[in-house]
Parts: structure tokens; sequence; C-alpha cells
């Protein structure tokens, strides 16, 4: 099995609010049906998420009840999202189920607690293809909170423990510095933890969970469960298939 998030920068643009890049989704789910993988699709937020999350700090949990409205709206965006992916996912033939996690799990003090995940392994287990996706969730501790794509790719790692865990970014992978505005940053095929401490590759938006770095952190933990773990340029036609299908191409592979 294959686990995949589509990052949030890829199936939508991260400056607008609520702005959907369609086309770049249905080819992307088209890539996952023609290779033909037992895959599982995680997706995060973008900016149906992460915009109005700053704004109202719901990362920091409940703070003020100024707050709440947010909560809802988000929960509202992110869902309307995920019913898209859902929706071009089935129009490849893969049949999908958004798995709204804000409904479906619980954090304690920002650690994402899915409990048995029942219905998740049962959808599987009948191939159906359970997709959940970055979500304002309620913490035990703080109220509420984010729980990124990451996150729950992290855990769906530890229980289906799939051969390989892919990050679709809008980067060819992990740079020695930002390539947005960096025009000597060189990729890195192979980032080992060493190699992230040295590295300083800070999102340039506004990105409550963490940008690159974050990412990576995720992949290489992933790793350490045995995992391995690709990012690749989901803007590019064909490197999405290419990773599935066990083929070369640029991307960054991590090892713990
Ligand atoms: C963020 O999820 C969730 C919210 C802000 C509600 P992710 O962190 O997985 O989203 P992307 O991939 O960075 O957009």
């Amino acid at each position: 099995m294959i686990l995949i998030k589509l990052g949030g920068s890829v199936i939508t643009d991260k400056y607008a609010y609520r702005s959907f890049d369609a086309e770049t989704v249905a080819r992307l789910c088209r890539e996952i049906a023609e290779s033909d993988q037992g895959t599982v699709v995680v997706h995060g937020a973008g900016s149906f998420g992460h915009i109005l999350a700053k704004r109202y700090a719901l990362n920091s949990g409940l703070v003020d009840f100024g707050q709440v409205p947010a909560v809802a709206q988000v929960q509202y965006d992110v869902r309307e999202l995920n019913s898209r992916i859902v929706r071009a996912l089935m129009d490849v033939g893969l049949p999908a189920v958004g798995v709204p996690p804000g409904s479906c799990f619980v954090m304690d003090d920002g650690k994402l607690d899915v409990g048995e995940a029942e219905a998740v392994k049962r959808l599987y287990n009948i191939g159906v293809m359970p997709v959940t996706f970055g979500d304002v969730v309620m913490d035990r501790k703080r109220t509420f909170g984010i729980c990124s794509g990451d996150q729950l790719m992290e855990v769906l790692a530890k229980m289906f423990k799939p051969k390989l865990s892919v990050f679709v970014s809008d980067v060819d992978g992990l740079y020695t510095a930002n390539p947005k505005d960096d025009p000597g940053a060189e990729l890195i095929p192979e980032v080992t933890p060493e190699v992230l401490k040295k590295i300083s590759a800070d999102s340039d938006v506004d990105d409550v969970t963490g940008g690159v770095i974050g990412k990576m952190e995720s992949m290489l933990a992933m790793c350490s469960e045995g995992s391995e773990c690709v990012m690749v340029n989901g803007k590019v036609p064909g490197r999405l298939k290419s990773v599935l299908m066990g083929e070369e191409t640029v991307c960054t592979r991590a090892r713990a």
C-alpha cells in the first residue's frame, strides 16, 4: 500500500482564499489511478485552511470566544475542499469517502488521538479509500487546535504500514535554501536528520503547521517506522506517477 499526501500548495493557491486548482487535482488523480497501486490519499488545507487559521490563531487553542466562528468556518471550508478531492478521485474510478478528522477524532495537547479508527479500517478493508485532511480538531487540553495532514500521515502509516509514503508538494523536494528566493539553492536527493538540522528552508507564506522543515520532520519520523518517504513536485506532470511506479525521478527521499 502507498500513502499519499496532496499538499495544500499543490491543490490550492496558498495566497488566495479558497482557490482550488481543479486541473492539477484532476491530473494527479489520473496519475494515481494509472499507477494502479493500492493507495490512500490524505490532503492538506492550503488556502481553504491556513489563511483563517492564522488570522484567528486557531493553532493556539481557545484564547477567546471570538475565535469560535472561525472554527466553524474553517471546518466548513476544508470539508468543501475534501468533497472536491473525493469527487476528483471518484471521477477516475477510485471509490473514495471523506473522513473529516474534526468530526471523527480528538487531540490531546496537540497530539492526534484516532482511537481504534474502526470506520477507517473497515472502509479500507472493502476497497473504499478513506480520504482524511488537515482540519480543526477538538483538543482535550487546548479546547481545539489544528491537525495537519502530516500528523494524519504519521498516524495512518502506523495503522497501514505502507511500503511508501509520498508527500506531493509544489517544490521538487528539499533544498539547501528556499528555492523561491535563493537562486543558489540546490536540491537534496536524500535527507537524513543531520542534513535537516543544517538547513533553513522557511516557508515564505502563512503556514501554521511548519512549512517544508515540518514536513521533512514528519517524513523522517515515518521512516523510522520502516517506511520509505518521498517528497515530489506535483505541479510537474508525470513525477507522482513515476514515484508510485518505482521509477527514478526528481524528488527528495528521506532516510532515518
Ligand atoms: C492544515 O493542514 C490544516 C488547517 C490549517 C486547517 P496541512 O498543514 O496538512 O495543510 P497544507 O498541506 O500545509 O496546506
